[in-house]
């Protein structure tokens, strides 16, 4: 069987990194394409190439998707600042769904047979029920949410005018590290709760900032589905498959939800001592649970998590932190 070929963009940030150390598993080709914006050199693991440059330059990207054949391109570059997507949404809806779209107009014309686009739970605003599965109401919480809808509207009429199959993952929230310790979360600035508990416990910021007590949950802090980044990976791997036969989209998450207090006290508990908090007031627009589901990935693809226990994803993350003060240290 001949070598896969694959074209990863954003494959120097946190998820595209780990998918790209998947794929290095499975022995295929595979080329990054970065601008180092966000992501880090030193997280494109040996055996990948790296292309440092910008979705925003068509001309560039048209020469780099034309150098296939490629089996798939994976889709990861993007900006992913809820908040600041809510204060300049054109600079998403410009960046993040008009960038997007020309990259498909360019996979169309060189005939790329597969698309996996990094979607988002974003999509669906605050939604009347729970888990959410791939039938509740698309209704994007932010310019954010709705580049990416915008991105998921474009390779559905590729798809049906062109053929070309994708699979449009909505991932909750993606948390750990490569259990090998190659591979972290490392952005700038950092909105995420792990890395910010982590830390903050660390002595490397001040308190952690918990925005809002008052949420209608069982500890009054919001809840949400964490998906451990190399279970997340496996979902890519797992739905090329599906893209021979029909274009998927899928809800990626455990099923399992966790309060903002329960990962305080998980990073807690693996640091050995608590995460110093000031609580804060609550943000606009978030919702008191996010919890996925995905019984249809499972079910069409065989997918199960692997990383089950909530102190188990706390921990990957941890180590490569605690072993990375300035985490890849190149910014
Ligand atoms: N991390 C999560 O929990 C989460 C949740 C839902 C969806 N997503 C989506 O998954 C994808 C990956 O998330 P992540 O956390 O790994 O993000 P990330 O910021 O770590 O990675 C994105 C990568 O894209 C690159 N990039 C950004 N703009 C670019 C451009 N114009 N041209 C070329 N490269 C560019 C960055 O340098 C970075 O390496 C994103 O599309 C994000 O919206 C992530």
């Amino acid at each position: 069987m001949s070598r896969k070929r694959y074209l990863v963009t954003g494959g120097a940030g946190f998820v595209g990194s780990h998918v790209v150390a998947a794929l290095l598993e499975r022995n295929a080709d595979v080329v990054v394409l970065d601008n180092l914006s966000i992501g880090h050199r030193a997280a494109v693991l040996p055996g990948a190439e790296l292309v440092v440059g910008d979705l925003a330059d068509p001309s560039a990207v048209d020469a780099l998707v034309g150098a296939g054949p490629w089996d798939a391109v994976f889709h990861f570059a993007a900006l992913s600042l809820v908040g600041e997507s809510v204060r300049l949404p054109f600079k998403y809806l410009l960046e993040n769904g008009v960038n997007g779209i020309r990259l498909i107009d360019a996979c169309v014309r060189h005939a790329v047979p597969r698309f996996v686009l990094s979607s988002t739970a974003n999509l669906f605003g605050t939604p009347d029920r729970m888990p959410i599965d791939e039938e509740v109401r698309i209704d994007p919480a932010s310019p954010y949410g709705e580049s990416k809808f915008m991105i998921e509207r474009a390779l559905h009429w590729a798809n049906e005018i062109h053929g070309l199959r994708s699979a449009c993952l909505r991932y909750f929230n993606a948390a750990g590290a490569d259990p090998q310790g190659r591979l972290g979360e490392d952005h700038n600035p950092e909105t995420h709760l792990i890395p910010l508990a982590i830390d903050a416990v660390l002595g490397r910021r001040p308190a952690l900032a918990i925005f809002g007590s008052d949420y209608a949950t069982p500890d009054g802090t919001c809840i949400r589905d964490y998906v451990h980044v190399n279970d997340l990976a496996d979902a890519h791997i797992r739905v090329l498959d599906q893209l021979d036969r029909r274009s998927v989209r899928y809800n990626v998450g455990t099923g399992q939800g966790y309060s903002v207090r329960d990962i305080t006290e998980a990073v807690g508990r693996i640091a050995g001592r608590p995460v110093p908090y000031v609580m804060g007031q609550p943000r606009m627009g978030d919702a008191a649970i996010l919890i996925a589901g995905a019984e249809a990935l499972r079910a069409d693809t065989g997918w199960i998590p692997q990383f089950t226990d909530l102190d188990e994803v706390v921990a990957t993350a941890y180590r490569w932190r605690e072993a990375h003060p300035g985490g890849y240290g190149d910014k």
